[in-house]
Protein backbone atom coordinates (compact mmCIF):
# COMPACT_ATOMS: atom_id res chain seq x y z
CA UNK A 1 0.00 0.00 0.00
CA UNK A 2 1.32 3.51 -0.92
CA UNK A 3 0.08 6.79 -1.32
CA UNK A 4 -0.82 6.43 -5.00
CA UNK A 5 -4.92 5.83 -3.83
CA UNK A 6 -5.16 7.97 -0.88
CA UNK A 7 -4.27 11.14 -2.88
CA UNK A 8 -6.05 9.57 -6.38
CA UNK A 9 -2.65 9.79 -8.23
CA UNK A 10 -2.22 6.88 -11.28
CA UNK A 11 1.46 7.20 -10.84
CA UNK A 12 4.50 8.33 -9.13
CA UNK A 13 4.59 12.25 -9.97
CA UNK A 14 7.89 12.70 -7.58
CA UNK A 15 10.38 10.04 -9.50
CA UNK A 16 13.56 10.70 -9.82
CA UNK A 17 13.79 8.83 -13.03
CA UNK A 18 14.17 11.30 -16.45
CA UNK A 19 10.75 11.04 -17.86
CA UNK A 20 10.07 13.06 -20.60
CA UNK A 21 6.25 12.84 -19.79
CA UNK A 22 6.47 14.68 -16.85
CA UNK A 23 8.81 17.26 -18.78
CA UNK A 24 8.26 20.69 -17.68
CA UNK A 25 8.60 23.21 -20.17
CA UNK A 26 9.57 26.55 -17.70
CA UNK A 27 11.06 29.72 -19.13
CA UNK A 28 14.59 28.84 -18.97
CA UNK A 29 14.09 25.23 -20.54
CA UNK A 30 12.11 26.42 -23.22
CA UNK A 31 14.44 29.18 -23.98
CA UNK A 32 17.24 26.83 -23.77
CA UNK A 33 15.92 24.65 -26.65
CA UNK A 34 14.69 27.65 -28.56
CA UNK A 35 18.62 28.67 -28.51
CA UNK A 36 20.04 25.27 -29.19
CA UNK A 37 17.88 24.63 -31.88
CA UNK A 38 18.78 27.70 -33.46
CA UNK A 39 22.70 27.06 -32.91
CA UNK A 40 21.87 23.60 -34.69
CA UNK A 41 19.58 24.75 -37.70
CA UNK A 42 22.35 27.89 -38.41
CA UNK A 43 25.70 25.36 -37.83
CA UNK A 44 26.87 27.18 -35.62
CA UNK A 45 29.51 24.04 -34.40
CA UNK A 46 29.31 24.21 -30.65
CA UNK A 47 26.86 25.31 -28.15
CA UNK A 48 27.45 24.38 -24.07
CA UNK A 49 25.07 24.30 -21.21
CA UNK A 50 26.21 24.27 -17.53
CA UNK A 51 24.18 23.74 -14.83
CA UNK A 52 24.62 22.80 -11.11
CA UNK A 53 24.18 19.01 -10.07
CA UNK A 54 20.63 18.03 -10.54
CA UNK A 55 19.03 21.06 -12.30
CA UNK A 56 17.79 19.37 -15.67
CA UNK A 57 20.68 19.37 -17.71
CA UNK A 58 20.44 15.67 -18.92
CA UNK A 59 16.76 16.38 -18.60
CA UNK A 60 17.06 18.95 -21.35
CA UNK A 61 19.52 17.13 -23.16
CA UNK A 62 16.99 13.96 -23.49
CA UNK A 63 14.31 16.79 -24.54
CA UNK A 64 16.51 18.09 -27.39
CA UNK A 65 16.99 14.82 -28.46
CA UNK A 66 13.36 13.95 -28.88
CA UNK A 67 12.89 17.28 -30.84
CA UNK A 68 15.70 16.81 -33.51
CA UNK A 69 13.76 14.94 -35.75
CA UNK A 70 15.35 11.97 -38.14
CA UNK A 71 13.85 13.82 -41.12
CA UNK A 72 16.40 16.76 -40.75
CA UNK A 73 18.86 15.59 -38.01
CA UNK A 74 21.31 12.45 -37.43
CA UNK A 75 21.37 13.13 -33.78
CA UNK A 76 23.15 10.90 -30.94
CA UNK A 77 22.99 11.66 -27.45
CA UNK A 78 26.32 10.06 -25.36
CA UNK A 79 26.88 10.49 -21.76
CA UNK A 80 30.45 10.02 -20.43
CA UNK A 81 30.45 7.62 -17.88
CA UNK A 82 33.79 7.88 -16.35
CA UNK A 83 36.87 10.36 -16.70
CA UNK A 84 39.16 8.49 -18.04
CA UNK A 85 37.55 7.46 -21.72
CA UNK A 86 40.27 8.15 -24.11
CA UNK A 87 39.68 9.74 -27.59
CA UNK A 88 39.82 6.54 -29.21
CA UNK A 89 36.57 5.55 -27.31
CA UNK A 90 35.16 8.64 -27.17
CA UNK A 91 35.13 8.70 -31.46
CA UNK A 92 33.91 5.29 -32.00
CA UNK A 93 31.37 5.64 -29.88
CA UNK A 94 30.83 8.93 -32.12
CA UNK A 95 31.23 7.06 -35.49
CA UNK A 96 29.05 4.12 -34.44
CA UNK A 97 26.09 6.64 -33.20
CA UNK A 98 26.89 8.93 -36.69
CA UNK A 99 25.95 5.77 -38.47
CA UNK A 100 29.38 4.57 -39.75
CA UNK A 101 29.68 1.04 -40.60
CA UNK A 102 32.55 -0.04 -41.01
CA UNK A 103 34.43 1.46 -37.62
CA UNK A 104 38.25 1.48 -37.74
CA UNK A 105 40.62 0.89 -34.74
CA UNK A 106 43.22 2.52 -36.41
CA UNK A 107 42.49 6.50 -35.24
CA UNK A 108 43.71 7.95 -38.77
CA UNK A 109 40.89 5.59 -40.70
CA UNK A 110 38.35 6.19 -37.87
CA UNK A 111 38.74 10.37 -38.44
CA UNK A 112 38.52 9.69 -42.28
CA UNK A 113 35.58 7.52 -41.70
CA UNK A 114 33.59 9.94 -39.28
CA UNK A 115 34.50 12.26 -42.09
CA UNK A 116 33.25 10.85 -44.76
CA UNK A 117 29.77 9.93 -43.14
CA UNK A 118 29.65 14.00 -42.47
CA UNK A 119 29.78 14.77 -45.56
CA UNK A 120 27.32 11.88 -46.52
CA UNK A 121 24.64 13.33 -43.87
CA UNK A 122 25.42 17.23 -44.92
CA UNK A 123 25.08 15.80 -48.48
CA UNK A 124 21.18 14.27 -47.97
CA UNK A 125 20.55 17.47 -46.58
CA UNK A 126 20.80 16.92 -42.91
CA UNK A 127 22.59 18.46 -39.90
CA UNK A 128 24.76 15.98 -37.29
CA UNK A 129 24.42 16.77 -34.10
CA UNK A 130 25.95 15.33 -31.18
CA UNK A 131 24.78 16.32 -27.89
CA UNK A 132 27.10 14.96 -24.93
CA UNK A 133 26.24 14.64 -21.12
CA UNK A 134 28.55 14.64 -18.26
CA UNK A 135 31.33 16.40 -20.15
CA UNK A 136 32.97 17.92 -17.55
CA UNK A 137 34.91 14.07 -17.15
CA UNK A 138 36.56 14.81 -19.61
CA UNK A 139 39.33 16.26 -18.48
CA UNK A 140 41.65 16.04 -21.23
CA UNK A 141 43.22 18.42 -23.39
CA UNK A 142 43.57 16.22 -26.04
CA UNK A 143 40.42 15.13 -26.39
CA UNK A 144 39.46 18.99 -26.42
CA UNK A 145 41.95 19.40 -29.06
CA UNK A 146 40.51 16.75 -31.61
CA UNK A 147 37.00 17.93 -30.86
CA UNK A 148 38.57 21.43 -32.27
CA UNK A 149 39.53 19.28 -35.68
CA UNK A 150 36.03 18.39 -36.06
CA UNK A 151 34.92 22.00 -35.15
CA UNK A 152 36.76 23.28 -38.22
CA UNK A 153 34.94 21.08 -40.39
CA UNK A 154 33.35 23.09 -42.62
CA UNK A 155 31.25 23.24 -45.77
CA UNK A 156 29.93 26.37 -47.24
CA UNK A 157 26.91 26.47 -45.27
CA UNK A 158 28.31 26.38 -41.65
CA UNK A 159 29.95 23.16 -39.78
CA UNK A 160 29.63 19.66 -40.92
CA UNK A 161 29.35 18.52 -36.66
CA UNK A 162 26.99 20.59 -33.64
CA UNK A 163 28.06 19.65 -30.53
CA UNK A 164 26.16 20.39 -27.55
CA UNK A 165 28.27 19.64 -24.80
CA UNK A 166 25.91 19.46 -20.97
CA UNK A 167 28.21 19.67 -17.75
CA UNK A 168 28.55 20.76 -14.34
CA UNK A 169 30.08 24.39 -13.44
CA UNK A 170 33.89 22.57 -14.08
CA UNK A 171 33.25 22.25 -17.97
CA UNK A 172 34.36 25.90 -17.69
CA UNK A 173 37.95 24.74 -16.73
CA UNK A 174 37.65 21.98 -19.19
CA UNK A 175 37.03 23.68 -21.44
CA UNK A 176 39.61 26.61 -20.93
CA UNK A 177 42.45 23.46 -21.42
CA UNK A 178 42.03 24.70 -25.23
CA UNK A 179 41.59 28.30 -25.66
CA UNK A 180 40.72 28.27 -29.30
CA UNK A 181 37.63 25.29 -28.66
CA UNK A 182 36.43 27.71 -25.81
CA UNK A 183 36.45 30.59 -28.06
CA UNK A 184 34.38 28.46 -31.00
CA UNK A 185 31.51 28.09 -28.07
CA UNK A 186 29.47 29.74 -30.05
CA UNK A 187 25.87 29.37 -27.34
CA UNK A 188 26.34 29.22 -23.56
CA UNK A 189 23.39 28.77 -21.56
CA UNK A 190 23.29 28.52 -17.68
CA UNK A 191 20.57 26.56 -16.29
CA UNK A 192 19.86 27.97 -12.90
CA UNK A 193 17.84 26.74 -10.04
CA UNK A 194 13.40 27.21 -10.19
CA UNK A 195 12.38 30.32 -8.68
CA UNK A 196 9.59 30.44 -5.59
CA UNK A 197 6.91 30.48 -8.72
CA UNK A 198 8.48 28.10 -10.54
CA UNK A 199 8.34 25.59 -8.12
CA UNK A 200 5.08 25.95 -7.72
CA UNK A 201 4.22 25.54 -11.06
CA UNK A 202 6.68 22.61 -11.54
CA UNK A 203 4.79 20.77 -8.34
CA UNK A 204 1.46 21.25 -9.54
CA UNK A 205 3.02 20.14 -13.56
CA UNK A 206 4.14 16.89 -11.51
CA UNK A 207 0.97 16.25 -9.95
CA UNK A 208 -1.52 16.89 -12.67
CA UNK A 209 0.62 15.09 -15.41
CA UNK A 210 0.02 11.72 -12.57
CA UNK A 211 -3.58 12.27 -12.53
CA UNK A 212 -4.30 14.62 -9.04
CA UNK A 213 -5.46 18.44 -10.24
CA UNK A 214 -6.37 19.16 -6.60
CA UNK A 215 -3.89 21.65 -4.10
CA UNK A 216 -2.56 18.79 -2.23
CA UNK A 217 0.43 21.32 -1.17
CA UNK A 218 -0.42 23.99 0.71
CA UNK A 219 1.10 27.32 -0.23
CA UNK A 220 3.25 27.77 2.78
CA UNK A 221 4.56 23.95 2.27
CA UNK A 222 5.72 24.92 -1.07
CA UNK A 223 7.66 27.83 0.24
CA UNK A 224 9.39 25.21 2.75
CA UNK A 225 9.60 22.95 -0.35
CA UNK A 226 11.55 26.05 -2.04
CA UNK A 227 13.47 26.83 1.21
CA UNK A 228 15.04 23.31 1.31
CA UNK A 229 15.37 22.58 -2.11
CA UNK A 230 16.87 25.98 -2.96
CA UNK A 231 14.91 25.85 -6.49
CA UNK A 232 16.65 22.53 -7.37
CA UNK A 233 14.41 20.11 -9.24
CA UNK A 234 15.70 17.00 -8.35
CA UNK A 235 15.29 17.80 -4.04
CA UNK A 236 11.76 19.17 -5.12
CA UNK A 237 10.86 15.95 -6.07
CA UNK A 238 12.44 13.90 -2.86
CA UNK A 239 11.16 16.25 -0.76
CA UNK A 240 7.49 16.22 -2.45
CA UNK A 241 7.83 12.24 -2.50
CA UNK A 242 8.05 11.91 1.07
CA UNK A 243 6.37 14.51 2.01
CA UNK A 244 3.30 12.85 0.19
CA UNK A 245 4.04 9.26 1.88
CA UNK A 246 4.42 10.80 5.28
CA UNK A 247 1.36 12.52 4.47
CA UNK A 248 -0.65 9.14 3.60
CA UNK A 249 0.94 7.72 6.73
CA UNK A 250 -0.49 10.40 9.01
CA UNK A 251 -4.04 10.95 7.00
CA UNK A 252 -3.53 13.98 6.20
CA UNK A 253 -5.08 15.19 2.74
CA UNK A 254 -2.96 17.71 2.32
CA UNK A 255 0.48 18.34 2.90
CA UNK A 256 1.24 21.54 4.91
CA UNK A 257 4.86 23.06 6.52
CA UNK A 258 5.18 21.07 9.19
CA UNK A 259 5.17 18.10 6.88
CA UNK A 260 7.84 19.43 5.24
CA UNK A 261 9.47 20.45 7.82
CA UNK A 262 9.67 16.67 9.31
CA UNK A 263 10.94 15.56 5.73
CA UNK A 264 13.30 18.05 5.17
CA UNK A 265 14.61 17.19 8.50
CA UNK A 266 15.12 13.60 8.16
CA UNK A 267 16.69 14.02 4.51
CA UNK A 268 18.96 16.01 6.73
CA UNK A 269 18.45 19.33 4.18
CA UNK A 270 17.88 21.09 7.94
CA UNK A 271 20.06 23.81 8.35
N1 LIG B 1 12.25 20.48 -16.99
C1 LIG B 1 12.01 19.44 -16.19
N2 LIG B 1 10.84 18.79 -16.27
C2 LIG B 1 10.56 17.74 -15.47
N3 LIG B 1 11.41 17.25 -14.58
C3 LIG B 1 12.61 17.84 -14.46
C4 LIG B 1 12.99 18.96 -15.25
N4 LIG B 1 14.24 19.33 -14.91
C5 LIG B 1 14.62 18.48 -13.95
N5 LIG B 1 13.66 17.58 -13.67
C6 LIG B 1 13.69 16.52 -12.64
O1 LIG B 1 14.83 16.71 -11.84
C7 LIG B 1 15.63 15.53 -11.83
C8 LIG B 1 17.07 15.95 -12.01
O2 LIG B 1 17.24 16.44 -13.33
P1 LIG B 1 18.44 15.99 -14.27
O3 LIG B 1 18.79 14.57 -14.03
O4 LIG B 1 18.10 16.40 -15.64
O5 LIG B 1 19.57 16.95 -13.66
P2 LIG B 1 21.08 17.06 -14.07
O6 LIG B 1 21.37 18.52 -14.16
O7 LIG B 1 21.38 16.22 -15.23
O8 LIG B 1 21.77 16.47 -12.74
P3 LIG B 1 23.27 15.87 -12.57
O9 LIG B 1 24.19 17.05 -12.49
O10 LIG B 1 23.23 15.14 -11.26
O11 LIG B 1 23.53 14.99 -13.74
C9 LIG B 1 15.15 14.67 -12.98
O12 LIG B 1 15.12 13.33 -12.62
C10 LIG B 1 13.75 15.14 -13.24
O13 LIG B 1 12.90 14.31 -12.50
MG1 LIG C 1 22.64 14.63 -15.49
Amino acid sequence: MDYLEYYTLEEHPFSNVVDSRFYFNNTQHAEALMKLKYAIDTRKGLAVVIGNIGAGKTTLARKMLEELDEEHYEAALLVIIHSSVSSEWLFKKFAIQLGVRNVSDNKIELLGEIYKRLHEINDEGKRAVVLMDEVQMLNSREIMEEFRGLLNMETADGKMVNFVFFGLPDLEQVLSLDEPLKQRVAIRIRLNAYSEENTLDYIRHRMSVAGCDREIFTDSAVSMIYKYSNGIPRLINTICDNALLEGFLFKNPTIDESIIRTVAIDLGLEG
